[in-house]
C-alpha cells in the first residue's frame, strides 16, 4: 500500500505537530511508515484525520451559514411557522445522524481490514526472533533450526531489509509491549502467553523502538533499536554473533576478563566461549558491537559503560543491576575487556 501524495507532504508536518519533534539522530515516528505494516497503520491514521478534519470544516460552515441565514431573515422580516421550522430541523438532525452512521461505519470497515491484513502471516521466508520482555530490557534470540546457530542479544535487532521478521514474543515478569513505529504497531509481551507481530524494513536506518505498555520504575528507560540493513551485511552481523566472544588479547583484558568471572557479574551475565552463563541479564558475549547500553539508555562509550557498572542506581533507579564499587585498576581492566567483546 502506498502512501496518497497528500500524505507524504503531509507526514513531515503532521509528525512535527502532533509529535512535537521527537525524531532525533534515530527515526521514531508513526507518521513515516518504512515498511508495509507501518504503512497500513499510518494509512488508517491519515483516513481517519481527514475524514475528522473533513467533518469538522463541515459542521463549522453549516453552522456558520446556519447563523447567517436566521440574521438575512431578521433582517427582512420574515418569520417563518413553527411546523415549517421544526421540519427544517427534522430533516437537519435526520442527515446529521445519517451521514454520522455512514462515516463510522466507514471507520469500523477500513479498521477491520487493517487488522486483518496486518495479522495474516508474512510473505516467503520470515527472519524468525524470539523477543522476551524483561523489567526494563529486551532478550532477543534468533531462532534457527540448527541449535548451533542460535543466538542471543539484548536490546538491538538487526534485521535485513525487504524481507519480513517474525517476532515470537513473551515476558520474564510482567506486561510489556513492543513498539518501533517506523515499521509496526504496538503488540504486547504476556507473561507465560506467546504473541507475535510482524514487520518489514524497505529502508535500511535505525530505528528507535519503546516499550509501550506501563511496567514500572524504569518504563520509560526500555528502549529498543532496530537496526535495518542491506541482505549481506545482515549475514555479517549474524556470521560474527554466532561466534564465542573473543579471548583476551593483551594483560589488562586478560585481568579485566578475571574481573568479570570471579565477580558479581558472572552471577548475572553470559559471555560465550568462558565459563559465565548466567542469564539473569542481558548476553554480553558481542557486547561492544551494540550502539548502546541499558536498553538504548546511554550510548556504548568507556565512561557511561564504567558509570553504568559503578552506579547503575543513578542512571535507572530501581534496575535489578546492583552497583558494583571495583578498585580503579580493576575497573579499567574489566572496561577493557568488556570493550574488546566485539
Ligand atoms: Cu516494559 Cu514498559
Amino acid at each position: 500500500m502506498s502512501r496518497p501524495p497528500v500524505a507524504r507532504v503531509t507526514a513531515p508536518l503532521g509528525a512535527l505537530l502532533l509529535l512535537g519533534a521527537c525524531r532525533g539522530e534515530l527515526y521514531q515516528s508513526a507518521l513515516a511508515a518504512k515498511g508495509p505494516q507501518a504503512e497500513r497503520v499510518e494509512g488508517l491514521f491519515w483516513f481517519a484525520f481527514w475524514v475528522s478534519a473533513a467533518v469538522w470544516v463541515l459542521t463549522v460552515g453549516a453552522m456558520l451559514w446556519a447563523a447567517w441565514r436566521a440574521r438575512a431573515r431578521e433582517r427582512r422580516g420574515e418569520v417563518l411557522a413553527q411546523a415549517e421550522s421544526e421540519r427544517g430541523m427534522t430533516r437537519g438532525v435526520a442527515a446529521g445522524v445519517g451521514v454520522t452512521v455512514v462515516i463510522l461505519l466507514a471507520f469500523f470497515f477500513y479498521d477491520l481490514a487493517v487488522g486483518r491484513a496486518y495479522t495474516r502471516r508474512p510473505p516467503g521466508d520470515p527472519v524468525v526472533i524470539e523477543l522476551v520482555g524483561h523489567q526494563w530490557w529486551w532478550e532477543a534470540v534468533y531462532a534457527d533450526t540448527g541449535v548451533q546457530n542460535r543466538f542471543t542479544t539484548a536490546n538491538e535487532l538487526h534485521v535485513p531489509v525487504g524481507r519480513p521478521v517474525v517476532l515470537e514474543m513473551s515476558a520474564r515478569d510482567v506486561i510489556h509491549s513492543v513498539w518501533v513505529p517506523n515499521l509496526a504497531g504496538k503488540r504486547d509481551l504476556i507473561p507465560g502467553y506467546t504473541t507475535s507481530v510482524w514487520f518489514q524494513a524497505d529502508t535500511p536506518g535505525v530505528y528507535r523502538g519503546q516499550c509501550a505498555e506501563f511496567c514500572g520504575q524504569q518504563h520509560a528507560k526500555m528502549g529498543l533499536v532496530v537496526i535495518a540493513e542491506p541482505p549481506a551485511r545482515f549475514a555479517q552481523w549474524v556470521a560474527a554473533q554466532r561466534k564465542p566472544a573473543p579471548s583476551p588479547t593483551s594483560l589488562e583484558a586478560a585481568r579485566g576478563q578475571k574481573v568479570f568471572l570471579s565477580g558479581s557479574c558472572a552471577v548475572c551475565h553470559r559471555i560465550g566461549g568462558t565459563t559465565a552463563g548466567a542469564t539473569n541479564g542481558p548476553d554480553l558475549t558481542h557486547l561492544a558491537s551494540r550502539y548502546t547500553i541499558a536498553a538504548a539508555t546511554l550510548p556504548n562509550t568507556r565512561g557511561n559503560l564504567g558509570g553504568w557498572i559503578v552506579d547503575p542506581q543513578s542512571v535507572k533507579p530501581g534496575t535489578h543491576m546492583p552497583p558494583n564499587i571495583l578498585p580503579p585498576k580493576d575497573l579499567e581492566a574489566l572496561l577493557t575487556y568488556l570493550q574488546s567483546l566485539k
